[in-house]
């Protein structure tokens, strides 16, 4: 595998124009639009102009499968273990309501994931979640979760990548350690596919949700929910729509019967312009090579955090490389501040509490690295 080479980094960077006009380093909140993600919706409006309703049979479906099966590759999974879904709370929510209790009443999560993970156990009174704390306020090691699953756990549901740290969990372990008590791992994924491999398969996790919206340029309205094949046909979701049914087109009103595919966890119509910039933004990414875009988010990482280090900067983020990934939390008395301050410099970048996030992707450059160091680094008045 070869690193990009500046041409190809400058075709790339054409492809998505925000580039030109300021130094976009906020990819984990959104990546950036491509003109292959507008030309995408540029097609899907012609038809909506040209065919009406006809497209949807013509065209449309087949989009929807071209994506399911498109998400599939890059997780290592198979389409048919693919769900389109509105967000990923709602995938979520799918998954936590669709999974039988067997008179367990333990979720185990960690105070590092997104909230609306625990959201999910914490509106409900019978469930007890149990939050697993970082020592150092970067990760969780494994252990941790090891030493509190038992019998009495429904799921371990933790994220792939913490979105306020950016450290990447080893969440084959963690399967590993859900499986052998008899627990349902849930990975929530939104912040890795993307930017670090991702193979669902291998790592054994039970359900594992992410989206087009951050490092899969692809905008906001649609989420990906895996379910793991042999699982798939045990579930019952306890909602439904006519996506999930076995004939949706047979329009049958008074019989109802599940897929047997992960479709049968789908609730209706998904997003359509979503479902073509998702394609059109993975489309960009893809096209310099997967392993070149993930090579390129480290190099460009491990810069920005030797960059910070040596201005004396403070940084929340992990001491082990290979658990590092592009998100890099800078700490700051007012975050919100100096992200003001960035922007007025035409540098796009994010807060989260008592940090500036900070998220290098495969279309930045060494120079928009070094320029958002320096910046941070004078801070401002
Ligand atoms: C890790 C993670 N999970 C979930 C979410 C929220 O997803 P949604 O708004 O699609 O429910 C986010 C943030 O946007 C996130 O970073």
């Amino acid at each position: 595998m070869s690193a990009l080479s500046p041409p190809e980094l400058e075709r790339l960077r054409a492809r998505f124009p925000i580039l030109d006009r300021r130094t976009y380093l906020n990819s984990c909140s959104l990546g950036a639009l491509s003109l292959d993600a507008e030309a995408y919706l540029d097609d899907f409006r012609a038809r909506w102009h040209t065919m009406g309703a006809s497209a949807w049979y013509e065209h449309w479906m087949g989009r929807l499968d071209q994506l399911r099966e498109r998400v599939a590759t890059l997780h290592g999974a198979g389409a048919t273990e693919i769900a389109l879904l509105p967000s990923t709370s709602a995938a979520l929510t799918v998954v936590a309501e669709s999974v039988p209790t067997r008179g367990r009443n333990r979720v185990v999560c960690t105070t590092l994931d997104f909230p609306t993970l625990p959201y999910q156990w914490l509106v409900k009174p019978e469930i007890e979640v149990v939050f697993l704390d970082s020592h150092d306020g970067v990760g969780i090691d494994p252990q941790q979760f090891a030493d509190v699953v038992d019998d009495r756990t429904l799921f371990v549901a933790t994220s792939h990548v913490f979105f306020s740290t950016g450290f990447v969990q080893d969440i084959r372990t963690i399967g590993d350690i859900a499986r052998r008590a008899g627990a349902w791992s849930l990975i929530d994924g939104y912040q890795a596919p993307g930017q670090i491999p991702v193979d669902v398969r291998a790592a054994g996790v039970d359900f594992y949700t992410s989206g087009p919206l951050k490092w899969l340029c692809g905008g906001p309205g649609l989420s990906y929910l895996f379910v793991r094949d042999d699982l798939i046909q045990a579930l019952r979701p306890p909602f439904t729509s006519w996506f999930a049914a076995k004939d949706q087109f047979a329009f049958e009103v008074d019989r109802f019967e599940f897929r047997d595919d992960a479709r049968r966890f789908e609730m209706g119509t998904p997003a359509l312009p979503t479902v073509h910039t998702a394609l059109g933004g993975q489309e960009a990414l893809a096209s310099v090579g997967w392993e070149r875009v993930f090579e390129r988010v480290r190099l460009l990482t491990n810069r920005l955090i030797e960059g910070c280090l040596a201005r004396g900067l403070s940084l929340r983020v992990h001491d082990d490389p290979a658990r590092r990934s592009g998100i890099v939390m800078v700490s700051h008395p007012d975050p919100a501040g100096m992200v003001r301050h960035l922007d007025e410099m035409d540098i796009v970048v994010d807060h989260r509490p008592g940090h500036v996030r900070v998220s290098p992707h495969v279309y930045n450059t060494e120079d928009e690295v070094d320029r958002v160091v320096d910046a941070l680094s004078r801070g401002y008045t």
